[in-house]
């Protein structure tokens, strides 16, 4: 099992809806077998995976993954393992706890290693243990991102963040932990985000996901709030700005999973 976070400081800028439809390609088109974790209180993962009910949910609230010994769920091929709202709030207050929240969460995703092939962990945006959990237990991290300058300028934190920076939980507790890339999302034909693009892919090219022609990107598309909203997949919203979407789409989620190495 390959676990990927989608994890970014930021609010709103696709780490939901792309796991969500990450899992669905997974599961859908490539046949994987896949486990999704949502973390975030918000639960815009879950709402939308309950409303699709393509995935099982499993009985397991996602806070009790950090706060038990939890030796596996359901038995399916797409579990979800929901957001819990008010239990996921009280983590961060429970510091005492906070070690054993990420070993808790070490050996669930070790004892369901071999029934799943893909896990895809979705997080909040406030950079606590949820989160630090999740990025100590990952293989892969993805960060997507809105092309705007204060965006651009929080790489640093992304990467170098005391608690939570990427080189640092790989330095110093994860060092199997590999960055697949920043994901512009919400991309829009402005100068304004041309500019900005040109400047993320003059300073920070490393850390965008290489694609046969430039750097992955995903644009803005009505589709995909609405895909979310009806819980389907983009490409089954049965409407031509579904099926554009997806042809662009499409070709990041290979790369995703090849640099995942998810055959
Ligand atoms: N490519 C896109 N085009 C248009 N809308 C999008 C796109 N990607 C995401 N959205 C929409 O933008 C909103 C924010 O996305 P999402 O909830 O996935 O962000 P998030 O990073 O998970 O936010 P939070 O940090 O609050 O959890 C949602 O309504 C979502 O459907
Ligand atoms: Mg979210």
């Amino acid at each position: 099992m390959k676990t990927t976070v989608l994890a970014n400081q930021k609010g709103g800028v696709g780490k939901s809806a792309v796991a969500v439809q990450l899992a669905y390609f997974f599961h859908l088109i490539m046949g994987k077998r896949v486990l999704v974790i949502d973390f975030d209180h918000q639960r815009n993962s879950s709402k939308a995976l309950k409303t699709g009910g393509i995935a099982t949910v499993s009985q397991m609230p996602a806070s009790r993954l950090l706060t038990h010994k939890v030796g596996g769920v359901e038995d399916a091929e797409f579990v979800l393992v929901a957001a819990d709202n008010a239990e996921l709030l009280k983590m961060e207050k429970q510091a005492d706890r906070h070690n054993s929240f990420a070993s808790n969460l070490q050996s669930f995703l070790q004892a369901v290693h071999n029934d799943f092939d893909v896990c895809i962990i979705d997080t909040n945006p406030n950079p606590d243990i949820r989160q630090l959990s999740s990025l100590v237990v990952s293989d892969y991290v993805l960060s997507p991102l809105q092309l705007n300058q204060e965006a651009i300028d929080g790489i640093g934190d992304l990467l170098n963040h005391d608690t939570i920076g990427i080189r640092k939980i790989k330095a110093a507790i994860n060092p199997k932990l590999e960055l697949i890339g920043i994901l512009p999302n919400l991309v829009e034909p402005t100068p304004f985000q041309r500019d900005n693009f040109r400047e993320l892919s003059t300073h920070f090219a490393k850390l965008l996901i290489p694609m046969d022609v430039g750097f992955a990107a995903i644009k803005k598309t009505t589709a995909v709030p609405e895909a979310q909203a009806a819980g389907v997949p983009v490409w089954k919203l049965g409407k031509t700005s579904g099926r554009d979407a997806w042809t662009q789409i499409k070709p990041v989620f290979e790369k995703i999973a090849s640099i995942m190495e998810v055959q």
